[in-house]
């Protein structure tokens, strides 16, 4: 799929997945994600522009479509020429119309994958004929589906329901997890956390060492009311816990961070105490700050050997 060396995605990552990681993602043959998140769209036009020019790989864009702007981010993507569409967080058939109308445009072939969290989700992209899923499970790092399905068992049942690629996420970080998701029936992996400590990633180097620095035990699932969110259980986090615990209302959580946007404060300004570190379950497993290049290449080695050792 997407003409691709290893079946291997750099997760679409909101203040992470600048042209520079996308770039060396492609360039190590796997497919690079130039990620709309938090981007102003003039940035998000020229961070394609800049992967176009550096790539030699395949690279597509993902864009969240919680963004209010989100039909700006595809219109803006859609300009350039974009054919690989990774979407998430939030109904895609609201924009299915201009996607066909794209893909008419283009004259070739339009990948379109959404991430889900359940069934439900999937069964309705394979109606509207996209070309996969990402089967998202409750360990991933940043935003989460409601029902906290773990990996493990959501691609299977995702897989069983469907009859379009399932590209497994959350939780996977070496050649065990990738050769874990094929056995579940996965055709691909998605890798966020990873690279997210990446050399090119492009969050600020305390985020990175906090990932390196943290354990199993080191994130939590919060705002599970309303905007379900894997994070650090820094100082901003045990915060969020204390007053999820005491049932606290959405707007009581916001204030915790006067400007709005905790993610920003440790993504940008490095405050990794105060700001929300978005992390997956599985930074208990990256131990060093690594380029795509040498994580591509050790994934891709060590998978012929733990291959060889099972039963
Ligand atoms: C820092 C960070 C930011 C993320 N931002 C986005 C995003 O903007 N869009 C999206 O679809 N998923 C986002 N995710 C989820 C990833 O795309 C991916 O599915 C997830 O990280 C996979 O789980 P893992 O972290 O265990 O590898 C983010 C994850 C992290 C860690």
């Amino acid at each position: 799929m997407f003409g691709i060396e290893y079946p291997i995605i750099q997760a679409g990552m909101t203040r992470t997945g600048f042209s520079e990681l996308a770039t060396a993602a492609a360039n190590a043959g796997i497919l690079g994600l130039v990620s709309a998140g938090a981007m102003p769209l003039a940035t998000f036009r020229d961070e394609i522009r800049k992967t176009k020019n550096n790539a030699r790989g395949r690279f597509g864009v993902n864009i969240p479509l919680l963004r209010e702007d989100a039909e700006e981010c595809i219109k803006v993507a859609q300009e350039e020429e974009i054919d690989i569409f990774f979407t998430s967080a939030g109904n895609p058939a609201r924009i299915e119309a201009t996607m066909r109308e794209h893909e008419q445009k283009l004259g070739r072939k339009l990948y379109w994958v959404h991430v889900i969290a359940n069934v439900k989700m999937a069964k309705k992209c394979e109606e509207l004929k996209m070309d996969a899923v990402v089967a998202e499970g409750f360990e991933a790092g940043g935003h989460n589906g409601f029902d906290e399905i773990t990996t493990m068992c959501l691609v299977p049942q995702v897989v069983d329901a469907v009859g379009i690629p399932v590209i497994a996420a959350g939780g996977i970080a070496d050649a065990r997890g990738v050769l874990a998701s094929f056995a579940l029936g996965a055709k691909g992996v998605q890798i966020g956390t990873r690279f997210a400590a990446s050399v090119e990633s492009h969050l600020h180097e305390n985020y990175k060492r906090a990932i390196v620095d943290a354990g199993d035990t080191a994130t939590m699932l919060l705002k599970r009311r309303y905007n379900p969110t894997r994070m650090l259980l820094n100082a901003y986090g045990r915060k969020v816990k204390e007053l999820e615990d005491r049932c606290a209302s959405k707007e009581e959580i916001r204030a915790l961070c006067p400007s709005g946007d905790p993610m920003g404060l440790a993504a940008e300004l490095g405050d990794i105490e105060n700001g929300a570190v978005e992390v997956g379950q599985i930074c208990g497993l990256v131990k060093k700050i690594q380029s795509v290049a040498e994580i591509v290449d050790e994934i891709t080695k060590e998978y012929e050997r733990i291959k060889s050792l099972l039963p």
